[in-house]
């Protein structure tokens, strides 16, 4: 059976990681400045995750959601007391498109209302609903283009505003910070303004933080530059560093109602001993801090280097916009310079790292990118 051509791939086949490198079959090793797409949170093969994970595995993968699963609870008190919202809660699944599945369907539930304004660029994933929330026609089959969704300009209130006056809008989604729409950051005051207009229209707030939460903005989310809380929040990517776990929390507003949501694997035993070990790991290394720190250092070094047209981020996700498309650099960073980046769009080149990465391992990564680039002229 040959496997279904989706993915434009580079010719190299990564079988290791270690910290913030990754070995490829030949044996060479690279910096990783991609995590995987941002899903390496804590490195890769950290002992205390791998000792977790092992143990976890010798004992039970998996049982039901039928029965008591202490470890749910371990989690979700964890994970309560790190992000500052112990008094949500915590419904677990596999990815962050199911996550925002869920999501929504909590805020129709609530409210009994069917329109989602979501904004330009955004990306939510690729099932039912978190496609279509995607503003990507290119990825919405007519299946799901279905009329849920209307997209306004990001940061325009007065947008917002007209749209909610109409009286029918279940819940706004806006990521913590656009990724894959290139690094955008929705203004503080914008954020507020959201806030308030949501509460004025009895519309539910979702903050999609699948890829700008988990410690990786320097905060634990990025929404908490600002003072909003969302009434939903998703979480996916780094929350258990490459073991598939979405997560949604879910203000105390929601009342649980048996069956209403449901999932054979999310939660299960493993998922849950590799998510604990996660976020024990980042009280232990201090994380959050060093991904605020190590992100400002980088953001500060890039910025002084001529030929980038815009560097944009907080702590480590950080774009890199060009007046040119990126391939051809992207390429010679891997093959050349034997780092892993990201990228989005044509002109953008995206790091999203590890949250262990550490200043000496910035440094490096600078002077390979300036080689990278020195090459370019
Ligand atoms: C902001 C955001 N939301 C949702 C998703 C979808 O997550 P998953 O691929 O785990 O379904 C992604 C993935 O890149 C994302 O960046």
């Amino acid at each position: 059976m040959k496997l279904f051509d989706v993915y434009p791939l580079f010719d190299i086949e990564i079988v290791k990681g270690e910290g913030c490198n990754t070995y490829d079959a030949e044996g060479n090793k690279y910096l990783d400045l991609y995590g995987g797409h941002a899903v390496i949170s804590v490195g890769h093969s950290h002992p205390h995750y791998l000792k977790a994970i092992n143990e976890q595995a010798s004992k039970l993968v998996f049982y039901s959601n039928s029965v008591i699963n202490s470890l749910q609870q371990k989690l979700a008190d964890k994970l309560g007391k790190i992000s500052g919202y112990d008094d949500y809660q915590l419904f677990l699944i596999n990815s962050g498109a199911e996550a925002n599945e869920n999501a929504l369907k909590l805020a129709s539930f609530y409210n009994g209302k069917k329109r989602v304004i979501a904004f330009g660029k955004a990306f939510h994933g690729r099932t039912s609903l978190a496609v279509e929330a995607t503003d990507n026609p290119k990825i919405v089959a007519p299946i799901n283009a279905n009329g849920h969704i209307t997209f306004v300009p990001l940061n325009d209130i007065e947008a917002v505003k007209a749209e909610l006056a109409k009286g029918d809008v279940s819940a706004v989604i806006i990521e913590g910070i656009q990724g894959v729409g290139g690094i955008r950051i929705p203004d503080a005051d914008f954020m507020k303004a959201l806030r308030e207009e949501c509460d004025k229209h009895d519309v539910v707030l979702i903050a999609d933080e699948i890829q700008s939460g988990y410690g990786r903005s320097g905060k634990f989310f990025a929404h908490q530059y600002t003072d909003v809380r969302p009434d939903i929040i998703t979480v996916a990517k780094g929350i258990a560093n490459g073991f598939p776990m979405g997560g949604v929390l879910i203000s105390p507003k929601f009342t649980p109602i048996y069956g209403q949501l449901g999932t054979t694997f999310g939660g299960n035993h493993l998922a849950c001993a590799a998510a604990i070990a996660v976020l024990e790991i980042f009280e232990q290394e201090n994380l959050v801090e060093n991904a605020r720190k190590v992100g400002e250092y980088l953001m500060t070094e890039l910025k002084q280097i001529p030929g980038i047209k815009e560097v944009r981020g907080r702590g480590l996700m950080i774009g890199m916009e060009f007046d040119y498309p990126v391939k051809e650099l992207r390429t010679r960073l891997i093959k050349e310079e034997r780092v892993f980046t990201g990228a989005t769009g044509t002109n953008m080149i995206r790091l999203l790292p590890p949250l262990v990465l550490t200043i000496e391992q910035a440094q490096d990564f600078i002077n390979r990118f300036k080689n990278a680039l020195a090459k370019q002229a």
